[in-house]
């Protein structure tokens, strides 16, 4: 017997499970969270599998659904051409066992193997003083997915601070429960799923962020640990000969952090991505949190024409590896942002991703927030084999450890008259740099930014212009 599914991460695991024959799930939420488009995502999933959907509406006018699932990229007129998809509009105002007389009605000639009732709220609502005829109505829904040999989806409104659906007894014969809820976040919206009860699968992750975007439901699920692995197998050379014969190679997947003083921001500290990405031919994308775009664009030039390539060249070569995206991340609250950078990160597939300004979130976020939205974000790069090059001033001694801890690379940059014991020459920028696996070495910028050094990574730039 065919299985259901519902190819919606987080979900799929469960509905394994879960979503077979004579299922019932119910999905709650608050107004306007997203139940109908999840519930018509499942249907789609599953029409594209020849299975038929059913839909009843008391409340979602079919214009308006069809067009609201059109711009997510569900074509319901499709469907209903296909003979997979029938809706169905009931007038409010129907009696209990009018609805049941409908419904029954159309199971028989429609043969759906799912049901989608949006919503039971007001059926069961009309019936609060009547006890009786509600629980023979919830016996009904109860019975339904064994009278169509499938799914049964019922939707139900959670009205805000509430946790209770009134449903009943339906929340306890339910297989699967799902409330879709708004949460806010730094005065920003988060939406987030709950997983409230899975019958016959171990609940692992109970809650899960999603977004609705142009391209339909999505959930961004936690990394699980049997997840984190590396996505992908290669490592990544290096031109520039102190770097070269420090770090030697970088993995995919690694994190990089590269920390300067404050007030001694280093325009060179870009040199050893400029570097990965010229040497390797990388696709690198670079978000910046602080500057606009145009602005990180002309910075990562200066730093190019410090190389003695020409202007053209510098030009040349952003354009052919690197694609520069700003964010304001106080207008974002880290769940979504998290979920946009996902999505940007599996649309533009990047064989880099760098994260610059990241200390601003010091300043917004607090740090537990932060550092577990981290956690899942670079979790879920690495498994995409993505480098993860993170850029920040050092604001506190303490942001800049918890970060370090969370990287395989460190650079960091102060501005000093001593490096690693020695005396400079003139006060300039030391670097510390580590390795995982190694003892960490200091080196001066007067050592770093020797001539050849610096004509090395050009000879790479150039080299991987002609190329690109
Ligand atoms: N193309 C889109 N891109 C981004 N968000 C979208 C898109 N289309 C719809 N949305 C969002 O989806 C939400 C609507 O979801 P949906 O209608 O499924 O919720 P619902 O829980 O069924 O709502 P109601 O309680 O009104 O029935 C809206 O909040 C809207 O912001
Ligand atoms: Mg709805």
């Amino acid at each position: 017997m065919a299985m259901f599914t519902s190819r919606i991460k987080g979900l799929d695991e469960l509905a394994e499970k879960t979503f077979n024959p004579y299922s019932l799930v119910v999905i709650g939420g608050h107004p306007g969270a997203g139940k109908t488009t999840l519930a018509v995502s499942i249907c789609a999933d599953n029409m594209e599998r020849g299975e038929k959907c059913l839909y009843i509406s008391f409340q979602e006018d079919k214009d308006k659904l069809y067009s609201m699932m059109r711009n997510i990229g569900i074509d319901l007129e499709e469907y209903e051409d296909k003979g997979l998809f029938k809706y169905v509009r009931l007038p409010v105002t129907l009696k209990p066992s009018e609805v049941m007389q409908v419904i029954n009605d159309l199971v028989v000639t429609e043969k759906p193997r799912m049901i989608v009732i949006d919503s039971v709220t007001p059926v069961l609502d009309s019936l609060l003083v009547e006890p009786k005829k509600r629980a023979m109505v919830q016996n009904y829904m109860y019975n339904l997915p064994k009278s169509i040999n499938g799914v049964v989806i019922l939707l139900a409104e959670l009205p805000f601070g509430e946790e209770n659906l009134r449903l009943g007894n339906i929340e306890f014969v339910a297989d699967m429960l799902i409330l879709l809820k708004y949460r806010l976040e730094r005065g920003l919206l988060v939406r987030e799923m709950e997983i409230k009860k899975a019958r016959g699968s171990h609940l692992r992750l109970a809650k899960i962020p999603f977004a609705i975007t142009s391209r339909g439901f999505r959930t961004f699920p936690a990394p699980t640990t049997q997840d984190i692995r590396v996505g992908g197998e290669g490592r990544y050379t290096l031109s520039f000969p102190v770097l070269r014969d420090y770090i030697g190679y970088v993995n995919k997947g690694e994190t990089i952090l590269v920390s300067c003083q404050p007030d001694a921001r280093f325009l060179q500290s870009i040199y050893i991505v400029l570097d990965l990405v010229a040497t390797n031919r990388l696709r690198g994308l670079f978000i910046t949190y602080r500057y606009g775009a145009e602005e990180a664009k002309n910075l990562i030039k200066e730093a190019l024409l410090a190389l003695g390539v020409t202007g053209g060249e510098a030009e040349e070569f952003i354009r052919k590896y690197v694609e520069i995206r700003s964010i304001n991340p106080s207008g974002t609250s880290m769940t979504e942002l998290l979920a946009y950078e996902t999505l940007m990160a599996e649309e533009r597939k990047p064989d880099l991703v760098l994260f610059h300004g990241i200390d601003v979130f010091e300043s917004i976020v607090d740090h537990k927030t932060y550092f577990s939205e981290l956690l899942n974000e670079l979790f879920t790069l690495k498994k995409m084999g993505i480098i993860v090059a993170r850029y920040g001033n050092i604001t506190s001694e303490e942001f800049y450890r918890r970060n370090a801890s969370l990287s395989d690379i460190v650079v960091k940059g102060l501005f000093t008259d001593k490096c690693g014991g020695k005396t400079l020459g003139a006060p300039g920028m030391c670097f510390y740099l580590w390795r995982r696996g190694r003892k960490p070495i200091y080196v001066s910028e007067h050592e770093a930014l020797a001539e050849d050094n610096l004509k090395a990574l050009k000879m790479s730039i150039v080299k991987a212009i002609e190329d690109g």
